[in-house]
């Protein structure tokens, strides 16, 4: 996953089938100040469940298009948090 990809997923890609988060509700809460993995998943309830959101760690078959640790490491690199 690179930098370009962030823009290519849609707002509406659900990143976490568990709790039924959408990629927007990810990125509005890492926009928030939600920066760190723990933060991220209190405001938004996304990888309480199987966990095969949160990082290609917990999901070996590659079932997510993309994992929560990947869109904070990508909204980092783009300046979204601020630490
Ligand atoms: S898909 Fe996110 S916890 Fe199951």
């Amino acid at each position: 996953m690179h930098l370009d990809q962030l823009s290519s997923i849609d707002d509406l890609y659900v990143v976490c089938e568990c709790a039924h988060v959408t990629y927007k509700e990810i990125l509005d809460a890492i926009k928030a100040g939600n920066c760190d993995m723990e933060s991220l998943m209190d405001a938004t309830n996304a990888g309480m469940g199987c966990k095969k959101c949160r990082s290609k760690e917990y999901d070996p078959a590659d079932e997510r298009a993309i994992h929560l640790d990947e869109i904070l490491a990508l909204a980092k690199a783009e300046g979204l948090c601020k630490d």
